[in-house]
């Protein structure tokens, strides 16, 4: 990846003349359906530029109360988009159509909030890496369009679901009318995203990037990184999916109330403690003495990520350091 970045051809993007950035946007909407695609430097921007052509100022956008654009973007729809925000509650993150649609209110007069678009994530991040099933996302696109709305598709993960069901990556971008797409998670590249969507839309996103502050000058550099990662780090994530699986099984086996390995669909390990017992920042602590660093998701809510760092001997090593640190904490506080 890096001999890729040092050979890049670079331009200035902002004038559109950067060759491997053009290559990039155009590769990633050919593979998700779509006419245009739009780099950015991160996942937060794409999701943001995404919404703000589809939702106008003071309209709504509709989400699940754990999706990504409401829980960690800051606001950023609000504040930038002067967007405003209803959410449902889904277990996992998982996607009920009919759910999410029950709750559209488009053209709702000077009265009501008029919904503009509902955005969905793909695969879930705070759910747990939950996989959308397509048929629940081919219901959302029809439904929406029946009532005149768009939808947005958080695909930041989106190839560890097309990995993890061998479904088509047009045939997910066909349920959006806008995808963003991550090359910096399990892809491996440094930074990096791609918005994808009509021409005329990708035309009024890139208008509003640079006004964002996220016009790059010689980016062709990054976009090899991206290039290279979707070459060559796409089919692998099946690896990080099985070790996930390791690690969960591994979990289970100290108390299966810690986490459902059943429910682990890609490359995220979720992981709830009692309320009785240590809280998750000293579990992450322990473990990170060891060399095996967990994130915290809450007081009680622990997450593991597989990635491409990550490979069979490490996540040996992680299971015997989870499997120490856990039962030690839970028996001292039992
Ligand atoms: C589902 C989802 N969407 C969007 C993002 C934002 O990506 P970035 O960190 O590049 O802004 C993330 C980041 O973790 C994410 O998990």
């Amino acid at each position: 990846m890096r001999a890729a970045m040092a050979e890049a051809e670079v331009g200035d993007d902002v004038y559109g003349e950067d060759p491997e950035i053009n290559a990039l946007e155009a590769e990633v909407a050919g593979l998700l359906g779509h006419e245009a695609g739009l780099f950015c430097p991160s996942g937060s921007m794409t999701n943001m530029l995404g919404v703000r052509t589809l939702v106008p100022a003071g309209a709504e956008l509709l989400c699940d109360s754990l999706a990504h654009v409401v829980r960690a973007e800051l606001g950023g729809h609000a504040v930038l988009g002067q967007v405003t925000t209803r959410t449902w509650s889904a277990p996992r993150g998982l996607l009920e159509a009919d759910q999410a649609l029950a709750l559209a209110t488009p053209d709702a007069g000077p009265y009501l909030v008029s919904t503009a678009a509902i955005a969905v994530e793909n695969t879930h991040n705070f759910g747990g890496g939950t996989v959308q099933p397509i048929g629940e996302l081919r219901r959302l696109r029809s439904g929406a369009s029946d009532l005149g709305i768009a939808v947005h598709l958080d695909g930041a993960r989106l190839w560890n679901a097309h990995v993890a069901t061998g479904v088509p990556l047009a045939d997910y971008g066909a349920c959006a009318d806008t995808v963003s797409v991550c090359l910096s998670k399990g892809l491996g590249a440094p930074v990096g995203s791609v918005l994808v969507g009509s021409e005329e839309r990708i035309r009024v996103a890139r208008v509003w990037r640079k006004r964002y502050g996220g016009g790059m000058r010689q980016a062709g550099v990054l976009a090899a990184a991206g290039r290279y990662a979707l070459q060559h780090n796409l089919s692998r994530l099946a690896e990080d999916h099985a070790r996930a699986r390791r690690l969960a099984e591994t979990v289970a086996a100290v108390d299966p109330a810690l986490c459902d390995p059943a429910a682990v669909d890609t490359n995220i390990v979720p992981i709830e403690l009692p309320t009785d017992g240590p809280h998750a920042p000293e579990i992450a602590a322990a473990t990170a003495e060891h060399g095996v660093l967990v994130s915290v998701l809450g007081p009680r809510r622990l997450r593991l990520v597989t990635h491409l760092e990550v490979d069979d001997e490490g996540v040996a090593h992680a299971c015997s350091v989870l499997t120490d640190v856990l039962a030690g904490l839970l028996a001292s506080t039992a």
